[in-house]
């Protein structure tokens, strides 16, 4: 089948090289350009993907009319401009996850891919992984009931990634908060259907990163313009009448048991729990009045990086809607974003849909 989709790829550092084997894969696409602002990054990647335009200003990728579809793989604070360039560009776009740091981005982003009627995905590999796909599908066909709480949280002893895009509130926009707690946090709304969320009630922490020769086992000390916090924890109320309990953490004194890090989730419903990633399932017999405890088989895997890449041009080339909509994590995003304010105010912050 002749590959009709040409992939052009912006900001190609680190976790771009995860979404490039998903374009190589895929029938449907090729790499045919790439953009980075270090010349070395995007040298590297050229030789690995083969890709012939180069470009230092991404601008000049999102306006190459051979480009059909723009894989953001930026620090999160440049999403938004880059997104709704390339949107209004009329190029589909994938983009990294936190889709962007505040909902007003998200919204813009909304009614970009609205204007430009392009598709517009969030990078959240974990939809992809084979675990998270056979409890979803396990939930969607009304093992657990209504899921009326949540507990999730993903901890790392001493993980913080060092580098400015991740450190320096101007290019991230948060710390493990926007990093890492935005994964479980949509694992966990995907997993309870997206309820709409209500009110939320958060505190961060930065105690450790301010410690003279606190380090990162992933390499170096905290640097003197580490920004964010590094810690967080949150209470969310759905219009439902769910709740959820989230923690995150790039440095903890949290007992990881062999693990780099620590990313769970407990589903509570009406007629069975289920925790994740074992994908364990416990409920109860109330005829026999016995306690039942089961396990699921593991869905097919395959990298999950690679498939939502994957998944995206499948959407694309056959005209399907978004694999990850906008929408679902502009509500991951009014959470987030509630947690930081709440921090901020020390009160319960309402959030209006
Ligand atoms: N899904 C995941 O598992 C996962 C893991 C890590 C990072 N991420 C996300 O991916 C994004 C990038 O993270 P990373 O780890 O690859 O960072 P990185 O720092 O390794 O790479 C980012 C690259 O973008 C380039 N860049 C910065 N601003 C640019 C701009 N305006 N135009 C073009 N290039 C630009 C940098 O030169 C760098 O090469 C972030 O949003 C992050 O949250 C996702």
């Amino acid at each position: 089948m002749a590959k009709t989709l040409k992939v052009g790829v912006i900001g190609v550092g680190g976790i771009a090289n995860t979404h490039f084997p998903g374009w190589q894969e895929s029938p449907h696409t090729e790499i045919a350009a790439l953009s980075d602002l270090a010349e070395p990054a995007l040298q590297r990647a050229a030789e690995k993907t083969g890709a012939k335009k180069l470009y230092a200003n991404p601008e000049e990728l999102i306006a190459d009319p051979d480009i059909d579809i723009v894989d953001i793989c930026t620090p999160n604070m440049y999403h938004t401009p880059l997104t709704v360039g390339a949107l209004d560009a009329g190029k589909h776009v994938i983009c990294e996850k936190p889709l962007a740091p505040t909902p007003s981005d998200i919204q813009q982003m909304i009614a970009a891919r609205d204007r430009s009627g392009k598709l517009l995905m969030t990078a959240q590999h974990f939809r992809f992984q084979g675990s998270a796909k056979a409890l979803k599908a396990e939930i969607d066909g009304g093992t657990l009931g209504p899921i009326y709480h949540a507990r999730s949280w993903m901890l790392r002893r001493s993980g913080a990634p060092l580098r400015p895009g991740f450190i320096m509130k101007k290019h991230s926009g948060g710390g493990p908060c926007i990093d890492i707690g935005v994964h479980i946090l949509d694992l966990t709304l995907w997993m309870m259907g997206h309820p709409q969320p209500v009110t939320v009630t958060g505190i961060t922490g930065d105690r450790l990163s301010k410690q003279k020769g606190m380090f990162s086992a992933w390499g170096g000390t905290i640097p003197p313009e580490f920004d964010v916090e590094e810690f967080a924890a949150a209470f969310v109320r759905f219009e439902t009448g769910a709740t959820l309990i989230l923690e995150c953490s790039w440095l903890l004194h949290h007992d990881m048991g062999g693990r780099g890090e620590d990313m769970q989730m407990w589903l509570y419903g009406e007629k069975a729990g289920s925790h994740w990633p074992d994908n364990q399932l416990v409920s109860a017999n109330l005829k026999t009045q016995q306690l039942i405890d089961s396990k699921l088989l593991k869905a097919a895997g395959g990298e999950p990086h690679a498939l939502e890449c994957i998944a995206f041009a499948e959407a694309v080339a056959k005209k399907q809607s978004s694999p990850v909509p906008a929408e679902e994590s502009l509500k991951v995003c009014q959470i987030l974003n509630g947690l930081y304010e709440s921090a901020a105010t020390g009160r319960e912050v309402v959030i209006t849909p």
